[in-house]
């Protein structure tokens, strides 16, 4: 079975999906993306990663590709295609192809690039041991809000993390606050069991996954307060985690060189993987 992407109107084989070299993606990086979970051949949470879609295309003053509904339909046409049941569709929408020229071009169509990817599922290995991440200077732009596909800060700091033998990197702002991970929203839960994560301001990507957890996590009474947390006291803190689109909730049980609680994957973190694994089975299959 050949790979299927998705480029600007075409169904190609993966090996032949290519854009233009003028495209503005590629030259100033001038472009947003989304990654959506397919998990037992459902697309999950596919309209909120619409909507923040729309969010980082206003925000750059970048016209819609084509209508959302039309796009809706080629990212199930493409996992159609793909004839796999579990794996992560990356969309990406560029400024478009125009002579290299740092201002925006008149009369440009936006690019719009899909592959979908089988991976396998949450690994077990991953919920069991848990993670470690490093702290790192948070060297983003201001604007993290934007799911932009200028990710070189986030490159570097999943570099260090893999250099360190960890899994993620932990980015800290100048007041020694954490934003988030070079991929993922960081959490905690206190000693009183209550549940925090940073605020979805600018300073970081209002994470698709993070807003499920906050509902589930109010379905199942866990107290939750949405302020801005120092390494230390992610350091003292009872359970860490870490969110996203591909790996769901990701227990932490290390930062730095620092043993969260007992070294293991707190309570509240696996069950709030095993409610979300729950809330994903719930979405309707794709037919
Ligand atoms: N990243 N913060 C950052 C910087 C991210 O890149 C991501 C997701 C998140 C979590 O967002 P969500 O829950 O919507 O996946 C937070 C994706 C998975 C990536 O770049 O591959």
């Amino acid at each position: 079975m050949p790979r299927i992407a998705y480029v600007n109107g075409r169904y190609v084989d993966h090996r032949d999906a290519a854009v233009h070299v003028e495209d503005r993606g590629y030259q100033f990086a001038d472009g947003v993306y989304e990654v959506v979970h397919l998990f037992r051949n459902r697309l999950i949470d596919a309209d909120p990663h619409l909507d923040r879609l729309g969010h980082s295309l206003v925000e750059l003053q970048m016209a819609w590709p084509m209508h959302r509904s039309a796009l809706k339909v080629a990212m199930h046409e493409i996992v159609r295609r793909n004839r796999f049941a579990t794996g992560l569709l990356y969309i990406q929408v560029t400024r478009g192809v125009a002579p290299r020229d740092h201002k925006f071009p008149a009369d440009v169509c936006s690019s719009l690039v899909m592959t979908l990817r089988s991976v396998p599922e949450f690994p077990d290995d991953m919920r069991e041991q848990g993670v470690g991440v490093i702290t790192l200077e948070d060297i983003r732009w201001a604007r993290r809000d934007i799911k932009s596909v200028a990710l070189l800060p986030n490159v570097l700091g999943k570099q260090a993390a893999a250099e360190a033998n960890v899994y993620e990197a932990w980015l800290v702002d100048g007041a020694g606050l954490i934003t988030e991970g070079t991929s993922s929203n960081a959490w905690i839960i206190s000693g009183d069991g209550v549940l925090i994560t940073r605020a979805a301001d600018h300073d970081i990507l209002r994470g698709i996954t993070r807003q499920a957890i906050v509902e589930l996590a109010q379905e199942l009474g866990i107290p939750f307060e949405e302020r801005s947390f120092s390494v230390e006291e992610a350091c003292n803190a009872c359970e860490a985690f870490m969110s996203n689109s591909s790996h769901f909730v990701t227990p932490v049980t290390r930062i730095d060189d620092r043993v969260i609680a007992n070294g293991k994957p707190g309570s509240l973190s696996t069950a709030l993987h095993s409610r979300y694994v729950q809330y994903m089975s719930d979405f309707s299959k794709i037919g």
